[in-house]
């Protein structure tokens, strides 16, 4: 071996992913450790042989094509390919093929190195398995909350909301019959009776309200239109931030779960405008095409500033990850200063039941 032979040998060996150089047929003229490492074969045994002489004819035939359409197109290719090892596990390669061309700029051969991801493509796969775990594990979560809310909120309104109306016309009964005894309207007696009479009224206004915040029962027994109006109504009221909802003349029963999707996106899309955005006026448009209903949510206010976002904010994430979960999307275009406008898109079948 003369001393460039040596130095390029060093130069190769140097590289801990398998490299070679292989002549116009293929034949191998320079191998370095790592390549010979793979292969389990001396030296001797590869140099001057080609692929199918040296690894598994089906892996062999393959890399004699590569070389083919490497030397053929003149250009560099790139490509990950996947080998069983003999152990049987799968294995990932990174693999680099370029021409080698004489002082003519004739293509006599060709040069290649290949880079073992497998660890790389392991890591990869697991986390996309675990993100996918989580999205399941959050969307159980949610439907799990949903119902729970939903059975609190007509427990509430049923059970607790009926004794208390009972207790009220029980107590107007008592006053009339009062009334009739000549007990006068400044007795002690009558006092109690109002003050008994006004904690009932608040009370049947608090449970009410506590039974809509956990989930309207509007929604489930007049639809997503009527409970949107509801939402908007009430936010209006409350925050004094001027409301508009647009919607079609008529609109399908969406299912349970794109109606409680919608509910709640616009429901945290209304808080966050009331805490972020200082705008003085929301329009909120329901629509559907053929494929879609689509929400949109847009506000005058300040815009989202993209340096101010906290790294616990978990409230578009969520918004985002109802879409997702429905197969729908989730588009944010905000300025700062100029508003901000959220697009939600979801299907209204299934993803599996479309053509
Ligand atoms: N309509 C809006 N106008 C202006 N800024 C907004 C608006 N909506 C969201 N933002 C900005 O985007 C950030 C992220 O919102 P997000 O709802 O994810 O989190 P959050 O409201 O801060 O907290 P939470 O997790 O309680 O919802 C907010 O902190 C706010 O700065
Ligand atoms: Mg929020």
């Amino acid at each position: 071996m003369s001393k460039t032979d040596e130095q390029q040998k060093a130069i190769l060996n140097n590289i801990p992913d398998q490299a070679w150089l292989k002549d116009a047929d293929s034949r191998y003229i320079l191998v370095n450790e790592a390549f010979v490492a793979a292969c389990r074969l001396p030296e001797q045994q590869i140099l001057n042989r080609t692929p199918v002489d040296v690894w598994p004819q089906e892996w062999g035939r393959e890399y004699i094509d590569t070389d083919r359409r490497v030397m053929e197109q003149g250009v560099r290719l790139r490509y990950e390919e996947r080998r069983h090892a003999e152990d049987g596990t799968l294995r990932w390669y990174d693999t680099i093929k370029t021409p080698v061309r004489n002082e003519h700029g004739d293509v006599i051969g060709s040069t290649g190195i290949s880079r073992d991801i497998t660890d790389r493509k392991l890591a990869e796969q697991e986390l996309l398995e675990s993100r996918s775990q989580l999205r399941e594990l959050s969307a159980y979560l949610q439907s799990v909350r949903e119902e729970e809310r939903t059975r609190i909120s007509r427990e509430l309104h049923d059970e607790l909301g009926q004794s208390l109306t009972a207790i009220r016309i029980g107590l107007g009964v008592m006053e009339t019959q009062l009334q009739q005894d000549g007990c006068s309207a400044d007795s002690d007696c009558s006092r109690n009776l109002q003050q008994l009479k006004h904690i009932a009224d608040s009370t049947v206004e608090s449970v009410q309200r506590i039974a809509a915040d956990l989930r309207p029962l509007i929604l489930d027994e007049l639809g997503l239109a009527s409970a949107l109006d509801w939402l908007l109504e009430s936010f209006g009221e409350r925050s004094r931030i001027a409301v508009e909802l647009i919607l079609p003349p008529t609109l399908p029963v969406f299912s349970r779960d794109i109606s409680t999707a919608i509910f709640r996106i616009l429901q945290e899309s209304l808080t966050n405008v009331s805490r972020h955005s200082r705008a003085t006026s929301v329009v909120v448009e329901l629509r559907e095409d053929e494929r879609d209903v689509l929400l949109k949510i847009t506000d005058n206010g300040c815009g989202i500033d993209a340096n101010d976002s906290r790294e616990n904010s978990l409230g578009l994430i969520g918004m985002r990850e109802r879409a997702f979960m429905l197969g729908g999307t989730l588009k944010i275009q905000s300025r700062k200063g100029s508003g901000t406008s959220i697009d939600v898109r979801i299907p209204k079948s299934p993803a599996g039941d479309r053509a």
